[in-house]
């Protein structure tokens, strides 16, 4: 799979970042057959709440159904396809009515309306409810997985993480489902998804583009593989009070997060399109929805304690050093995509040892995507 350049390994050549056939292919072998992370549980407040999202090729309508259930469908009317929900987010009160004939559906998928519908004794309702999609909660997200027979979420999502954190299931300190959302960034970036995960994996470049970062974690400046050495947590800077653009102190510890977790960062990667960012007082959650080989949407939470959001506290200062963190990193992502349409770039570059582990990534999609 990978390949070796002298010492160093080889990343993917430079068509795997733009290739609209690879693209697709990435679509089907890893977003629309692995779990996917699509939407935040609590953004669906109440029954008929909606928000429709992309998954590999198919808009995924997810809702809350009257017994406060999440649901997920496919977002296409079964009589002539029309697509039912044309906005991101919304809300209903009588079902899902299709605005091309009025089908209507209630908040479990059923067909329960349709004009004339009396004088059509051939239409069986039961027949033509939306087509359901698998969903899971966990850590406060609903994810969907297209997959006819999906993996077992346990193993490789839950299973997965706690294996790369070396075992410690760190995570679960947290209590990341009891928090409460204080700010939400979505980034339309320019850029391939791998890209971006690559990026997110490996701190080489902590150095040279995150300054408000490295103030913070002093030990970034070195390079260290933030991913690699996940169960490790770099440590704050001695004069950093808290994890914020300007070293002000942040709230209160999460209660759940021991002594030896506070004034420690921990960062994850859920494959294929989640990262996770822990430090004492907050989570942060990216979300990405690629949506062409070369644009992905990201979305990105800052969650704290409830009581913090609930008080109406300044959240500021944290938001705004990981949303720096965002646009240096997606503008570094920006201006390497473009290259991978060179030539220069056909056979790939190099991963240097601190960046090791990003092999470890692209033989994981290789191996799904061939
Ligand atoms: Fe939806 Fe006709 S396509 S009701
Ligand atoms: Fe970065």
């Amino acid at each position: 799979m990978t390949t070796a350049v002298g010492s160093l390994l080889a990343t993917l050549p430079g068509h795997r970042y733009t290739d609209p056939e690879n693209f697709a292919r990435e679509q089907e072998h890893l977003f629309e057959s692995e779990w996917f992370c699509a939407v935040r549980s609590a953004d669906l407040d109440r029954p008929g709440a909606y928000r429709t999202v992309q998954v590999g090729r198919e808009s995924v309508l997810v809702t809350r159904n009257r017994q406060g259930e999440l649901r997920a469908f496919l977002n296409v009317c079964r009589h002539r396809g029309a697509r039912l929900c044309t906005e991101e987010s919304g809300a209903v009160r009588r079902g899902l009515q299709c605005p091309y004939h009025a089908w209507t559906y209630d908040l479990d998928g059923k067909l329960t309306a349709a004009p004339n519908l009396t004088r059509m004794p051939d239409v069986d309702r039961t027949a033509y409810g939306l087509h359901s999609v698998r969903l899971r909660e966990w850590l406060g997200y609903g994810w969907v997985c297209l997959a006819a027979e999906p993996p077992s979420f346990e193993e490789t999502v839950v299973g997965d993480v706690a294996e790369r954190l070396g075992g410690a299931e760190v995570i679960r300190h947290y209590a990341v489902e009891a928090l409460a959302l204080g700010a939400r960034r979505t980034y339309d970036v320019a850029a391939n998804w791998k890209l971006i995960i690559e990026n997110f994996m490996e701190c080489y470049h902590c150095a040279t583009i995150h300054p408000e970062l490295t103030d913070v974690l002093p030990e970034f400046a070195d390079g260290f593989a933030a991913q690699y050495y996940v169960g490790h947590g770099p440590e704050f800077a001695s004069e950093a009070e808290g994890f914020t653009v300007d070293g002000s102190a942040g709230f209160e510890r999460l209660p759940g997060v021991p002594d030896s977790h506070d004034r420690r960062y921990y960062a994850l990667t859920i494959r294929p399109q989640v990262f996770v960012n822990l430090v004492p007082d907050h989570v942060i959650v990216h979300r990405m929805f690629p949506t062409a080989a070369d644009r992905t949407v990201v979305e990105c939470d800052w969650l704290y304690a409830p009581e913090v959001v609930a008080r109406g506290a300044d959240v500021s200062h944290s938001v705004e050093l990981f949303h720096r963190v965002n646009l240096q990193d997606f503008a570094a992502c920006e201006r390497t995509q473009p290259a991978m349409s060179s030539r220069a770039y056909r056979a790939g570059g190099v991963l240097v040892p601190s960046e090791h582990h990003i092999a470890e990534f692209h033989d994981w999609v290789t191996g799904r995507v061939g």
